[in-house]
């Protein structure tokens, strides 16, 4: 039976030590690190993903400021904001929940967020300096699961590591954290000849595809490390991951179940970001 990495306790002692960091910087410079989260429209998981993004700024001290838009906003309405937020001295952090609706193009949006600010680590700066290996924000879902594996002592230095998706959110971005760590890294997608022949080589398994219980157990290696990115519903509305769990428990060294294992890290790190940016901006002042 494998070891189920709990997501929840270990977010929930990085949380504690980033409060105890966030009172130390209030102390010192007199003000909170600020994140300013902005949501156009009324995508239902979207509104629950900020939600508990505000309420985890709160619960360590930050600063935060949901900017709610109607879905109809136009690009120049969003960038008006985004240039407010930028010059605004108690944020130091800029997040806008994605999906946009439909006729809003992200890539223009991410972009008009300034890199000191872009605690999703999405523009297209930061994503060149994740590529490097330069100093950063971390995307918070790739930097959660090397967090998760740092805890739980599982080194990723020359091991097999195979990412299954290639999102710019989780899938590139993972690999290239692995690849630093020295992990021997491949990236599957949906166009990938024999998948089975290359999850089942992997010692370390990310998987990142949006597919209810895609991987199976005869995809996985006898004490594989699995990491389930996935949150999916299944036809009971019921909160899936990528990874057959019950199944490929059995075969694994060490697990993350859905829920409970990458989602509390991925706030987390934004938090870690947070608060790096707001040390940033105190730096630089
Ligand atoms: N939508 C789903 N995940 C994310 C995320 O990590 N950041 C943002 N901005 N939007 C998301």
């Amino acid at each position: 039976m494998a070891k189920i990495i709990d997501g929840r306790e270990i977010s929930r002692k990085t949380r504690e030590s980033i409060k105890e960091r966030t009172a130390g910087f209030i102390e010192k410079y007199g003000r909170a690190p600020g994140l300013a989260v902005v949501i156009a429209g009324d995508d239902p998981a979207s509104q629950i993903y900020v939600r508990n993004k505000s309420k985890a700024c709160e619960e360590v001290g930050f600063g935060s400021e949901v900017i709610r838009l109607p879905a109809e906003v136009s690009e120049a309405e969003l960038l008006s904001v985004i240039e407010k937020l930028k010059i605004d001295e108690k944020t130091d952090g800029i997040l806008v929940q994605l999906p946009l609706p439909r006729g809003l193009n992200p890539k223009v949006i991410i972009d008009a967020i300034p890199p000191e600010k872009d605690v999703d680590a999405f523009h297209v700066s930061n994503v060149g300096k994740i590529m490097l290996g330069e100093k950063c924000f971390l995307p918070c879902t790739p930097a959660g699961i090397m967090k998760m594996l740092e805890v739980e002592g599982i080194s990723v230095d020359g091991k097999e590591c195979v990412v299954v998706g290639r999102s710019n959110i989780v899938g590139k971005p993972m690999a290239m954290l692995l690849l630093q760590a020295n992990g021997t890294v491949t990236v599957c997608h949906s166009h990938t000849a024999n998948l089975k022949d290359i999850t089942s080589r992997a010692d370390i398994l990310v998987a990142a595809v949006g597919k209810s219980k895609f991987i199976t157990e005869d995809m996985v290696k006898e004490g594989a490390v699995v990491i389930d990115v996935g949150m999916n519903r299944d036809e009971n509305g019921k909160l899936t991951g990528d990874v057959d769990f019950e199944a490929v428990e059995k075969k694994a060294s060490a697990i993350t179940p859905v829920p409970g294992g990458v989602g509390p890290m991925t706030i987390t790190m934004l938090l870690e970001n947070t608060l790096f940016a707001a040390e940033l901006s105190v730096n630089n002042n």
